[in-house]
């Protein structure tokens, strides 16, 4: 894996909604209208971040990230949707993506940020520090820092 410096994370816009969904699509996953994603903008839980090629402005990856103040105390950061545009896996856009997530937690005061995936991609997890704990993988973020 390469930190090519070509490659940016973003907050996510509305108007990157369509090729957003783009990134989904070509990646298998079922993606709903891009009507009811705007329609949904302004009232959804999770915060939404874009990877850009920066040469072309393109979407090339996904994430959204959700901050959960828990019952017994303390903030814990759920990441979601994580997807790379097949094109450029393997040039760690999606650890762009995560370290990202991360420092947005760190920056919450989180506990610990987790998340549910196919087992096939735990190893990615794993190589950002993430550790299996029941059925998710969580990574624990050390506090006072
Ligand atoms: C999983 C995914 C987000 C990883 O993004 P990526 O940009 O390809 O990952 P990176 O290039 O940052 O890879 C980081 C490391 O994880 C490894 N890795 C990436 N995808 C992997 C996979 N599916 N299985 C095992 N290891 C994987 C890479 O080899 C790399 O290891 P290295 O540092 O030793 O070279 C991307 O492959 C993807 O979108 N897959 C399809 C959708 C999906 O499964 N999303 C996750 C849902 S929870």
């Amino acid at each position: 894996m390469n930190s090519d410096p070509s490659f940016e994370v973003v907050d996510a816009r509305r108007q990157d909604v369509p090729e957003i969904l783009d990134v989904f699509r070509v990646n298998g996953q079922f993606v709903p209208e891009a009507l009811e994603v705007l329609n949904a903008w302004d009232t959804m839980s999770g915060i939404p971040l874009v990877a850009r090629e920066e040469a072309s402005g393109q979407v090339i990856g996904f994430c959204s990230l959700v901050p959960e103040r828990q019952f017994r105390g303390g903030v814990v950061v759920h990441a979601e949707n994580v997807v790379v545009d097949p094109r450029f896996q393997g040039m760690g856009v999606g650890s762009m993506l995560m370290k990202r997530i991360i420092k947005e937690a760190r920056e919450r005061q989180a506990l610990r940020v987790v998340l549910e995936c196919q087992q096939q991609v735990v190893p990615f997890y794993q190589a950002l520090g993430f550790e299996m704990f029941g059925h998710h993988l969580a990574m624990r973020l050390p506090q006072g820092d």
